[in-house]
C-alpha cells in the first residue's frame, strides 16, 4: 500500500460516510489541485522577479498555497473523498506552464494575473462553506474562512504591487479585474466574524 493511502484507508474505516454533494465534492478535488497549480506558478514567478523582497513574498505565499492544500486534503480524507487523477494532471501541466511563463512575459502580467486568480479563488473557501451548510455541517467553518481570507491578502497584495501602474486600465478592461473590479466582495478592513462568512459571495454563487 503506498503510505499517503494509509491515513486514509484509517479514516475510512472510522468515518465510512461520503458527502452527498456533488458540486461540494468536485469543488474540494479541483480545489486540491488548483493550489498545486498555483504553488508551481508562484515557484516560477519567484524566480522571474529580481527585487529581493517581492521574492520573498511571493514564496511566502507559494508555502500558504501548499498549507492550503494540505488543509483541503485533510477536509478530503475525512470524508473518504479520493483525488482527483485528472485534476492533479491538469493542474500540474497547468502550473508548469504558468512558472515558465513567468519568466518570458515580463514583470507586470505576472502580477496581474496572479491577482486576478487570487480574486476568483477567495470565494470557492466560502462556497465550499455554504454547501458544507447545506448539509448541516458547520466544523470546517473556520479553516475555510482563515484559506478565503488568505486568498484575499494575496488578492490585494499583488493589487498593491501593480495599483500604479500605467498598464493596469487596460488590463482591467481586458480581464474584468483591477483597481475597481474584484471576484470577491470581502473586504479585509471590514471582515464578516467567521459565524457571518456564509454570507460572502452569495451573488457569484447564485449566478
Ligand atoms: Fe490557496
Ligand atoms: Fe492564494
Amino acid at each position: 500500500m503506498h503510505p499517503c493511502t494509509v491515513p486514509f484507508y484509517i479514516n475510512s474505516r472510522y468515518l465510512p460516510m461520503n458527502l452527498d454533494h456533488s458540486a461540494l465534492v468536485d469543488l474540494l478535488r479541483k480545489a486540491y489541485s488548483a493550489e498545486k497549480a498555483a504553488a508551481f506558478a508562484y515557484q516560477g514567478h519567484a524566480g522571474a522577479v529580481k527585487d529581493k523582497e517581492e521574492k520573498i513574498a511571493i514564496r511566502q505565499i507559494e508555502m500558504d498555497e501548499w498549507e492550503h492544500r494540505k488543509e483541503v486534503l485533510h477536509i478530503m480524507r475525512q470524508y473518504s473523498i479520493p483525488v482527483s487523477k485528472l485534476y492533479e494532471i491538469r493542474f500540474h501541466v497547468i502550473g508548469k506552464i504558468i512558472s515558465f511563463s513567468c519568466y518570458l512575459i515580463g514583470w507586470f502580467m505576472p502580477f496581474y494575473f496572479a491577482g486576478r486568480l487570487e480574486s476568483g479563488n477567495v470565494c470557492e473557501y466560502f462556497r465550499m462553506m455554504q454547501y458544507f451548510h447545506e448539509l448541516g455541517i458547520l466544523e470546517h467553518n473556520q479553516v475555510l474562512y482563515e484559506m478565503g481570507m488568505k486568498e484575499k491578502e494575496h488578492e490585494i497584495y499583488f493589487l498593491g504591487k501593480i495599483k500604479n501602474k500605467r498598464m493596469l486600465p487596460f488590463f482591467e478592461k481586458l480581464f474584468a479585474w483591477g483597481a475597481k473590479e474584484s471576484f470577491n466582495d470581502i473586504d479585509l478592513d471590514k471582515k464578516y466574524p467567521v459565524e457571518a462568512s456564509a454570507l460572502y459571495c452569495k451573488k457569484r454563487s447564485e449566478g
